[in-house]
C-alpha cells in the first residue's frame, strides 16, 4: 500500500520495535481522535464528516459493521456500543465473508467499514456490495484518502497517525474510541438523555490519561506475559462486552508469538472447552467490574477447580476470594467504554510474550499490514 510517511514517522524514537512505540503513542493518538468533535453543550459528538443528518440519523432501524482480522473484533465491540447507547439492534461480521454471500442490504441499515489501511480489499468490496445494492456506508477508517475511505458515503477518520506494526495497536484503540463517538451520535438522536450523553463524553474525555495509567504498568504486565509464553496453548474468555476483547486478545497472541491462542465466551465453557482445562492450558479471563462479575467468578472458579491457572484482566474492587489468581488491574470507566481500556495490556501481554520467546514482532512471520490482493 502507498501511503505517506515521513522520515519522523519512520524514527523509532528510542523504541525498540514500532509496536511498542505504536502502543506508547496511545495517549496522544486518542486525543487527537476525540479532539473538536466533543460537544458538551449538547453531550454530543460533532461528526460532520459522517455526511448524515439527524433525520437520517434517526431512521436508520439496524447497524451492519464489516472489517478484517483485528478491525472485525473491534466492529464487535462497536456493535455493542452502540446496541447499549443507541439501542439499535447492531452486529460486526468480518467482511471476508459477507463479501461472499451475497448478503441482505437493507435501506435502513446503517453500514460502517472499518479499517486501519483503508485498502483490504475484503473490506473494499464489502463497500462495492453495499453501494451497488443502494446501502449507505460510513467508514471508520485510518489513511486519510485511502481507497475506502474514498469509496464511502462519510466517515470518520481514526487520525492515529502513520501504524508501522503488523500488529495494530493505537489504531484499533481510536477504532473503538470511533465507535463510542458514533454510538453517542446514534444515542442522542434517540432515546440517550443529555446528561447520558454528557456522562460519556466525560468518560471519553478520561481516556488517554487512563491509557497512560495502564502503560506505567508495563514491567508487571511483562512478567506475566513471561508466565503465558511458557504454555504452548491458552484460552482468552471474556462475555459479552469482554467477549470481542479476549477474542482480540488471542488475535494478537497468535500473530506475533505463534502460541495457539483461542477465544471463547465465558460463558460457553461449560458447553464444551472446559474439558480441556489442565495445569498445562492456562486462561487469560476479562473479568471487569459489571453486572456480571459475579458469572465471570463463578468461571473462573471451574476453571480453576480443574487445575487450569487463570490471569485476571481486572478492575479494582472485584473480590476474588480465596482464589489464586493472578490480576491486571485496567483503570475503570463508564461500563460502555470498558472495552476499550480492557484491550490495552493485552496488546503488551502479547508483546511481551514474543519478546520473550525472540520473535520478530513488527513483522511476524505469514502476515502482512493490509491484504490488497485476493
Ligand atoms: C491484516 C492485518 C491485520 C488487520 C487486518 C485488517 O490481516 O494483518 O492486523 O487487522 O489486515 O486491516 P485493516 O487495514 O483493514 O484494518
Amino acid at each position: 500500500t502507498e501511503i505517506d510517511i515521513d522520515a519522523e514517522d519512520l524514527d523509532l524514537g528510542g523504541y525498540p520495535h514500532y509496536m511498542a512505540k505504536e502502543i506508547q503513542e496511545q495517549p496522544e493518538s486518542v486525543e487527537r481522535i476525540i479532539r473538536g468533535r466533543l460537544d458538551d453543550r449538547f453531550g454530543v459528538a460533532r461528526l460532520d464528516g459522517l455526511n448524515l443528518t439527524p433525520r437520517e440519523l434517526r431512521g436508520f432501524s439496524r447497524v451492519k459493521i464489516l472489517g478484517c482480522g483485528s478491525a472485525y473484533y473491534v466492529g464487535q465491540i462497536g456493535a455493542t456500543m452502540i446496541e447499549e447507547l443507541a439501542r439499535i439492534p447492531a452486529d460486526a461480521e468480518a467482511a471476508s465473508e459477507f463479501r461472499y454471500r451475497n448478503p441482505i442490504i437493507e435501506a435502513d441499515t446503517l453500514y460502517i467499514a472499518v479499517s486501519q489501511s483503508g485498502e483490504t480489499i475484503d473490506t473494499a468490496f464489502a463497500v462495492e456490495e453495499i453501494k451497488r445494492k443502494g446501502g449507505r456506508v460510513v467508514g471508520l477508517v485510518n489513511v486519510v484518502g485511502s481507497t475506502i475511505a474514498r469509496a464511502c458515503d462519510g466517515g470518520v477518520y481514526l487520525h492515529a497517525g502513520p501504524e508501522i506494526a503488523v500488529a495494530s495497536t493505537k489504531a484499533l484503540t481510536n477504532m473503538a474510541v470511533g465507535f463510542a463517538l458514533i454510538a453517542l451520535s446514534l444515542g442522542r438522536v434517540r432515546d440517550l438523555s443529555n446528561a447520558d450523553g454528557q456522562r460519556i463524553i466525560d468518560a471519553i474525555r478520561a481516556l488517554p490519561g487512563q491509557i497512560k495509567s495502564i502503560l506505567d504498568f508495563e514491567p508487571e504486565i511483562a512478567e506475566h506475559a513471561k508466565t503465558v509464553a511458557a504454555a504452548k496453548s491458552l484460552f482468552f474468555v471474556g462475555r459479552v462486552r469482554g467477549y470481542p476483547v479476549a477474542r482480540e486478545g488471542a488475535q494478537k497472541f497468535k500473530e506475533i508469538s505463534y502460541r495457539h491462542a483461542e477465544a471463547y465466551q465465558t460463558s460457553e465453557l461449560k458447553h464444551g472447552p472446559l474439558a480441556l482445562i489442565d495445569e498445562s492450558l492456562p486462561t487469560v479471563a476479562v473479568v471487569p467490574s459489571d453486572e456480571l462479575t459475579g458469572r465471570n467468578l463463578a468461571a473462573v472458579q471451574q476453571i480453576k477447580a480443574r487445575g487450569g491457572a487463570v490471569l485476571a484482566v481486572t478492575h479494582a474492587g472485584v473480590d476474588f476470594g480465596e482464589l489464586d489468581v493472578p490480576r491486571i488491574v485496567v483503570p475503570k470507566t463508564e461500563p460502555e467504554l470498558d472495552p476499550i481500556l480492557l484491550t490495552i495490556p493485552l496488546q503488551l501481554l502479547a508483546y511481551h510474550a514474543a519478546l520473550t520467546l525472540g520473535y520478530d514482532i513488527d513483522k511476524p512471520r505469514n502476515l502482512a499490514k493490509s491484504v490488497t490482493v485476493e
